[in-house]
Formats: structure tokens, C-alpha cells, sequence
């Protein structure tokens, strides 16, 4: 036994006891009551502390090129920022060119990503066209051990109604599963274009273009699809109230619809766009309206309609961003939160939101679950990984640029007031966060 954690309380999705934890080579040994350490054990007192699963974070962009930009995090950066916010595995993406062998592109991914990754990590493949090719690889793909497929119905590489059902019926005969960025192309385009052409480009006008109908719009969509199909889908950053009512009502019906939401639409509402630094913002789908907040927060606490939380994390520098200063359609959409998702959660917890459980329901027993990495991961128990969160609810953070561990140079969570902290992150036995400070090493973590 290499180390042994007395004295906490052990927190997981289905309740919560007072339990020592033994951890042997990265997995978790034992959990029991008043565990007797070996010679060589390092044993570390949680008296007063909670024992949690690390979060899983299975929506994040680390080395995304987009266009003319790129997100600010690299896999060692970004999975560095996450061991800090508690989170000990990310699942990133593949966006292999069109006419690209998805497994090649898959391969490539990896090894940028292999020798980097401080924290465990696996990847999501994106399809950007559907043809017998691509839907013949998807077999291929799957053996090389990613079994979940990004779709967009907007964007230039979106794919259309006919391609994305095509896409799940291979998704069904392959027990796959197809994520789908929702929200329909043609009135936002619509939007965009009248906006520009009479000279509305503040980014007040980003959210105004792309608004709570045009995500329900095309969330009810690939609903109705996906139901005709049969198939499962998981709709990535859900934003908005009558996206999130349409998800509640085909899993009450028992379609295996399953919704995601993050922490910028839980904490924040549209208003940012007002702000002179809205461009920070700037996300897609963009953060709404105050009733889709509640509605979103209804979700998290009833347990039905959003299954997990994950952050999207795409950020873009400063210099990035205010290339769009002066009209919308030029910022580079997406915000950091891999660092703030997981003590952001804990913290609504501790101030008596939801319960513990269902913030580690949400962002690690969940996602592990859905993208078939449990039991290793997203759970404190015998013969899992030992990716353990030691959290301590009495201490008092306040979120800044300066305190965060990425490359990003600014945050819109600065000056949020966080109630408990991560106070250590072990992956797979080892310490790779400890009060503030981030003692992990590139490539500690593995493709799994
Ligand atoms: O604005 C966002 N969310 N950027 C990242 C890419 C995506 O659509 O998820
Ligand atoms: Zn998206
Ligand atoms: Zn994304």
C-alpha cells in the first residue's frame, strides 16, 4: 500500500460515510473503517475533509485550430488547469480534415496529445461528412477505443438532417453514441447577416443572433430525429428552457436522450453581452436569458433532463478575442471553465443548492457512466482508479486570473466567490495539485 487517506468522508454519487481509503500502484485497494497502513505508507489525515471522486470533464477543446485561431490551452496546460479544479480525467476531440482516414486522424491526436496529458484522458471523434467511407470507418474507430461521434448542425462543417440520421443508425448498429452541438443554421445565418448589414456588431448582437428559439429549434429537431431512429443522442452545452423541456419530455417517454449543460449557463445570463468585456463571453451556443437559467438549474436539482456537467473549455487570449471588438461575427467563440467547473458545482452544494451527490453525480459518476468509463473512473471504491478529490468545505476562494493554472490571460470567473475548495488532487495514486500549488508532470496521464 502506497498511500493511505484516514479519516474523511467519502462522498460518491449514491450517498456519502466515514471511510479510510488504501491506494496501491494508482488503483484503490480498500475503503473501510480504520485501515491499518504498511511499512512504507504515506498516510495523509482528512479529518474535516470530504474524499471525491475527481470530476470527469468529458467536453473540452485543448490544441483546437480554429480558423485563424487557436484555443489557448495545450494538453499539458489544460489538463494541468484541470488537476487543479479537481478534475482527473478530460475527454477532448478528433476533427479530422474532410477526406481524412478518421483513424489516422485519431492516431495524430493522440501522440500531440500522449506525451503532454498530466491527468487521464480520452477522445470524442467529430464527423463533419457523412458518407459509406466515414460510416464504414466508424467500425475502425471504435476498436481503436473511441466509441462516441461530435456532430454540428451548424457551422460549415455541419452535417444535414439526412446525414445526421444516417449517422445515428450507424451509431445504433455500432452501440455508439452521437453528440450533437445544436442549433439551427439558417436562422442564426439569417440573424447575422441582417445584424451586420445594419450595423448592429456589439456582442449584445452574438447573443441576439442566436437566441433561446434558434437552439430549441434545432434541439427539437435532432430529438424527433433521434426518436425516429431509435438511437441515442447526448446534446452537448444545452442553454436554453424549451431545449432542456424537450430533452425532459423524450426521457420520460424513455428515449435515450441525454443533456449536458455547463457551468457559464448555470452562473451567468445573457446580460454579459452588455458588458464592455461581453466579448469574453462569447460562446456558442451563447449563455441565456434568466428563465433558461432557472430552468437549467431545475434541471440540475431534479434530477431529470440534465445528466452531466462538463465545460466546453475553449478559451482564446485577450489579442484573440478583440479581433471581434468591433463586430461580433470575429470573436472566437468559447470560454475557459476547466479549472472553475467542478469547485464552482461543490461550492452551490455547499451553500446548500443540491445535494454533494448529485454535484459528483453530475460531473463524475455521470460522465464516466455515459462515455463507458466506469467503474475505473467516477467513483471512490475499491478497484478504481484512485482519482480522488480531497475537499475542504470550510475554505474560502476567490477566483482570479492570477490564481488559475492556465494559459488562458484573463477569466470570467475573476472575482467569483467560491465557498470550499479542492485542497489536493491525487490521478491514480499520484499528488498532482496540493493547496494552489500543481506538482503533476506531462504525460502521467493515458489515452484510455
Ligand atoms: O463556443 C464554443 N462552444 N466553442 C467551442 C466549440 C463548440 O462549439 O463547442
Ligand atoms: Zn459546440
Ligand atoms: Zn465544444
Amino acid at each position: 500500500m502506497n498511500l493511505l487517506i484516514k479519516n474523511g468522508t467519502v462522498i460518491n454519487a449514491v450517498g456519502r460515510e466515514a471511510l479510510d481509503i488504501a491506494v496501491s500502484d494508482g488503483k484503490i485497494l480498500s475503503v473501510g473503517q480504520n485501515l491499518k497502513p504498511g511499512t512504507q505508507t504515506e498516510i495523509v489525515d482528512a479529518s474535516g475533509l470530504f474524499v471525491l471522486p475527481g470530476a470527469v470533464d468529458v467536453h473540452t477543446h485543448f490544441e483546437l485550430n480554429f480558423g485563424e485561431f487557436s484555443s489557448a490551452d495545450d494538453f499539458y496546460t489544460g489538463t494541468k488547469a484541470a488537476a487543479c479544479g479537481g478534475v482527473t480525467t478530460i475527454i477532448d476531440f478528433v476533427t479530422p480534415d474532410k477526406g481524412e482516414s478518421l483513424v489516422s486522424a485519431l492516431e495524430k491526436r493522440k501522440a500531440t496529445a500522449d506525451p503532454k496529458v498530466c491527468i487521464d484522458y480520452s477522445l470524442h471523434m467529430g464527423l463533419s461528412e457523412v458518407n459509406d467511407k466515414v460510416l464504414d470507418e466508424m467500425r475502425d474507430v471504435i476498436e481503436h477505443g473511441v466509441r462516441s461521434f461530435k456532430v454540428f448542425t451548424t457551422y460549415a462543417f455541419r452535417l444535414t438532417d439526412d446525414e445526421f440520421a444516417r449517422t445515428l443508425t450507424r451509431a445504433k448498429e455500432l452501440n455508439a453514441l452521437v453528440m450533437v452541438h445544436a442549433e439551427d443554421h439558417e436562422t442564426l445565418e439569417a440573424n447575422r447577416a441582417r445584424f451586420i448589414s445594419e450595423g448592429k456588431t456589439d456582442s449584445w448582437h452574438h447573443y441576439l443572433s442566436r437566441p433561446e428559439a434558434v437552439e430549441a429549434k434545432a434541439v427539437k429537431n435532432v430529438i424527433k430525429i433521434a426518436k425516429n431512429k431509435g438511437a441515442s443522442i447526448y446534446i452537448v452545452h444545452l442553454a436554453c428552457a424549451e431545449g432542456l423541456n424537450a430533452v425532459e419530455k423524450a426521457q420520460a417517454e424513455g428515449y435515450p436522450v441525454y443533456a449536458e449543460t455547463c457551468p457559464q449557463y448555470l452562473n451567468f445570463t445573457c446580460d454579459v453581452y452588455k458588458r464592455p468585456d461581453g466579448r469574453n463571453f462569447v460562446c456558442s451556443p451563447p449563455i441565456k436569458g434568466q428563465a433558461s437559467q432557472d430552468a437549467l438549474w431545475h434541471g440540475v436539482l431534479a434530477s431529470k433532463g440534465i445528466n452531466t456537467i462538463a465545460t466546453d473549455h475553449c478559451p482564446f487570449n485577450t489579442n484573440e478575442k478583440n479581433l471581434g471588438k468591433d463586430n461580433f461575427t470575429k470573436i472566437p467563440n468559447g470560454v475557459m471553465g476547466v479549472e472553475n467547473s467542478y469547485p464552482y458545482i461543490l461550492s452551490e452544494a455547499n451553500k446548500g443548492r443540491i445535494s454533494f451527490e448529485r454535484a459528483v453525480e453530475l460531473c463524475s459518476a455521470n460522465p464516466a457512466k455515459i462515455f463507458g468509463l466506469a467503474p475505473q473512473k467516477g467513483i471512490v471504491a475499491t478497484g478504481a482508479d484512485a482519482d480522488i478529490v480531497l475537499y475542504d468545505p470550510n475554505k474560502i476562494f476567490k477566483i482570479s486570473q492570477k490564481n488559475m493554472h492556465s494559459k488562458i490571460d484573463y477569466t470570467i470567473w475573476e472575482g467569483a466567490a467560491i465557498k470550499g475548495y479542492p485542497v489536493r488532487t491525487y490521478s491514480k495514486g499520484k499528488l498532482v495539485y496540493k493547496d494552489g500549488e500543481f506538482y503533476g508532470k506531462a504525460g502521467h496521464g493515458q489515452f484510455i
